[in-house]
């Protein structure tokens, strides 16, 4: 160890001593950060160079077992084999404990939105991370089309980094393993901005040297049409609905080398007026490209099933599937009896 990297440590080590024990969101929040990051003054300049970094494949072969929980009032439901958890940052603070003290092996990726200001967070963001509109001010821009309650925000905005640095330093606080920032393509919608490409480049390529600054890994969520030049800074990647539109070979480049990890919708039709897959038809798929998938509804409750276990337990129609191609496009019931009290 260098001398440098030695009294790195003890900085590191006292500013870890000193900084306030968090007892509650509304407890710690923007004032424990704000005096973590004082005290730290001096380690400002110094970024982590290391991150969690997860693989493709587990050392047999296998996918490592990914649940994706955004709702079910903040009640995250701990499934055993299960390696990572993609769970909103507002449930994680009371989450990461208890997943945690049942496998500590588990990674934890937070999710927020990045490029949105939702209005329904004020309870659980009060103290730290601007949800007043106020906090936003002119950087706050149009309604976000079918979310209700969600404006666009511009992420040229100083204004908006500060928040979303906070975000993400409060995401390392509480124990996240990585974060999962979505709406991070501005440009391709009707923001009230004039949002470039190249403005959500450098905004992502911002949120990810953010993020790896915190030692925390990031995933790239939409946004395709900028894989070719975020990839090499992303540690995966995140999909809805790529086999609906079918273009999940756009995410190629990408999972040469990183974990894709994706859902499929069972009331896709419903819900988006887009037709709806049955997992026989897109889980041999997906299985042959290496991307991890999970077969959900869209108000994406713990329940769930993953490609994986679907296949081992339905081989005769996975091997069916694997040569379908037009009838899987027919659907437009909704198939999410298959997934009913099952978990990934
Ligand atoms: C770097 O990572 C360590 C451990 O993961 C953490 O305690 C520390 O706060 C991080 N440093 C910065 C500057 O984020
Ligand atoms: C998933 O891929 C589709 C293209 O098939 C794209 O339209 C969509 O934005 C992607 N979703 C995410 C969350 O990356
Ligand atoms: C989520 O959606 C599924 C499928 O439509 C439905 O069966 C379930 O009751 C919903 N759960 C919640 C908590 O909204």
């Amino acid at each position: 160890m260098s001398t440098l990297s030695h009294w790195t440590a003890v900085l590191l080590l006292t500013c870890l001593l000193l900084a306030a024990p968090v007892k509650t969101a509304e407890a710690g929040g923007f004032a424990a950060i704000d005096r973590h990051r004082h005290r730290s003054r001096s380690l400002a300049a110094v970024k982590n160079t290391t991150w969690w970094k997860p693989k493709r494949y587990n050392k047999d072969g296998t996918f490592p077992r990914f649940q994706y929980q955004l709702s079910d009032e903040g009640t995250i439901k701990y499934v055993s084999g299960v390696q990572v958890y993609v769970i909103d940052l507002d449930t994680a603070l009371s989450a990461i404990p208890k997943l945690k003290s049942k496998n500590a092996a588990v990674r934890i990726v937070c999710y927020f939105s990045a490029g949105s200001w939702e209005d329904y967070r004020v309870q659980a963001d009060r103290q730290f991370r601007g949800v007043r509109p106020s906090d936003w001010g002119a950087a706050l821009g149009k309604d976000m089309d079918g979310w209700p309650g969600e404006r666009w925000v511009d992420v040229r905005s100083s204004k908006v980094r500060t928040i979303l640095r906070r975000r993400i330093a409060w995401a390392k606080k509480i124990g996240c393993h990585g974060v999962d920032p979505d709406n991070v393509n501005g440009h391709d919608a009707d923001t009230g901005f004039p949002l470039t490409k190249a403005n959500l480049v450098a905004f992502n390529k911002w949120l990810a040297s953010t993020a790896h600054g915190f030692g925390l890994g990031i995933g790239l969520k939409n946004g395709l049409d900028m894989i070719r030049q975020l990839h090499t800074l992303f540690d995966w990647a995140v999909n809805e609905s790529c086999n609906v539109y079918e273009e999940c070979d756009l995410y190629d480049t990408f999972a040469a080398t990183k974990p894709i990890w994706g859902i499929e919708y069972c009331d896709a039709n419903e819900v988006f007026g887009v037709h709806t897959m049955d997992p026989a038809c897109f889980c041999p798929r997906m299985m042959k490209k290496g991307f991890n998938f999970l077969y959900k509804a869209v108000n994406l409750t713990a329940q769930g099933i993953d490609c994986a276990r679907y296949c081992a337990a339905n081989k005769q129609k996975c091997a069916q599937g694997a040569a379908v191609t037009g009838s899987c496009k027919s659907r437009t019931n909704n198939l999410c009896s298959v997934v009913r009290g099952r978990f990934p």
